[in-house]
């Protein structure tokens, strides 16, 4: 059976998700995909830090190189986070005709549209679902899924380490930083924390959902946000006493070629679905023409959940392996970007 050699940058909570996973359902995937996978090299900061997987002498390496320059690497799988160092390393893999998986939104956010544009040129596949709501696989459904719709409306709770902050402080009476410390240990917050709490990773998501839902390139600084890091615990009891709960809702609609895109907690009806979402869970509402209305909910932060998606794309770029077909998932960012209200 012909081998297909990983590269993974990062090896944190998601880069050890992918290895549990590959291993432990990999005869499944070779049975599935015709082929055996095999992660040949990972890049980390700290080679001797302790780690939950210890790797055989010789995978792990401080040197980008060792995975960018090795022709016998067919897909370089960025799990490592940031941008700066991020972008150079996903356009160099992609430069050498390499294939790119990445979970990181904040990258596509910014320079999704280059990569593609990378990947394109290349002809190799760039793909992302685990970028979005984690194990969830929202981005596929909309892109391929619900292509027969004019999506009106995409609404969601899209940040895992901010829900499991507001669920712990409303249940339990837990204080924000005290949550915060326990999301960050159960691996669902990032490097940064900043990013989760103020709303930008969210904003992120928002974006990357916008500009597929409704076709349309997005800049990422329009997308009014506001993180929970004010919310309080009578903010919360307040709202409990009016009959709502807080969450942080990601919240885009399209209308006449004019788009709303908002962060911000919002206060929701208890009755409603998107209220009975905690934890670190997370719920895409989607709105189209055709379909009316859809609730995907799932685990949206996580070792396992995550790495679900990241090898869900690797399958994926491995059922096109012998096929001249074009890469079928590339960020489909049209040229003209549709206004964006100003919510100020
Ligand atoms: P972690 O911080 O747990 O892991 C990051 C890994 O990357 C570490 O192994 C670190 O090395 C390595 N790394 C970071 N920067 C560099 C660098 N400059 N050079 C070499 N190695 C580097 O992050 P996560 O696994 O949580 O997240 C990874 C990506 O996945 C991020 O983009 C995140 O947004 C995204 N994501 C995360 C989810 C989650 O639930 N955690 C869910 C969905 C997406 P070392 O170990 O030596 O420090
Ligand atoms: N930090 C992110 C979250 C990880 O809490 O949702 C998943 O993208």
């Amino acid at each position: 059976m012909e081998r297909i050699k990983i590269g993974l940058l990062g090896f944190g909570t998601v880069g050890q998700g992918v290895w549990k996973v590959l291993g432990k359902n990999h005869t499944v995937f070779e049975k599935q995909a015709g082929f055996t996978f095999e992660i040949s090299k990972v890049l980390v900061n700290d080679i001797d830090k302790e780690r939950e997987i210890r790797l055989d002498e010789g995978i792990l390496t401080v040197d980008p190189e060792e995975i960018l320059e090795d022709d016998s690497i067919h897909i370089v799988v960025e799990l490592m986070g940031g941008t700066d160092g991020a972008k150079k390393y996903v356009e160099k893999a992609l430069e050498k005709k390499k294939h790119v998986v990445t979970a990181n939104k904040a990258l596509l956010a910014l320079y999704g549209k280059e990569l593609t544009a990378i990947a394109l040129k290349n002809g190799v596949q760039f793909r992302y679902e685990a970028s979005v709501a984690g194990g969830i696989p929202i981005l596929h459904s909309i892109r391929e899924s619900l292509t027969a719709n004019r999506i009106q409306r995409i609404m969601g709770i899209v940040n895992g380490t901010t829900n499991y902050i507001l669920t712990k402080m409303s249940r339990e009476g837990v204080r924000f930083e005290d949550a915060l410390e326990e999301a960050q240990q159960k691996g669902y917050a990032e490097a940064d924390p900043t990013a989760d709490v103020d709303g930008y990773d969210a904003a992120h998501k928002l974006a990357l959902l916008a500009a597929l839902g409704f076709k349309s390139g997005i800049d990422f600084q329009q997308v009014y946000r506001e993180g929970i890091r004010k919310m309080t615990p009578t903010d919360i009891e307040f709202a409990e006493e009016l009959g709502f709960v807080v969450k942080l809702l990601a919240i885009g609609m399209e209308e006449d070629g004019k788009m709303e895109l908002r962060v911000h907690p919002t206060f929701i009806e208890k009755e409603h679905p998107l209220a009975a979402v905690n934890d670190a869970f997370n719920a895409v509402f989607v709105e189209g023409n055709a379909v009316g209305e859809l609730m995907f909910y799932g685990k949206g932060a996580g070792d396992l959940p995550t790495a679900s998606a990241v090898i869900g794309d690797i399958l994926s770029i491995a059922s096109h392996w012998n096929h001249s077909s074009p890469p079928s998932y590339q960020l489909d960012f049209s040229e003209t970007c549709k206004t964006i209200k100003s919510m100020d």
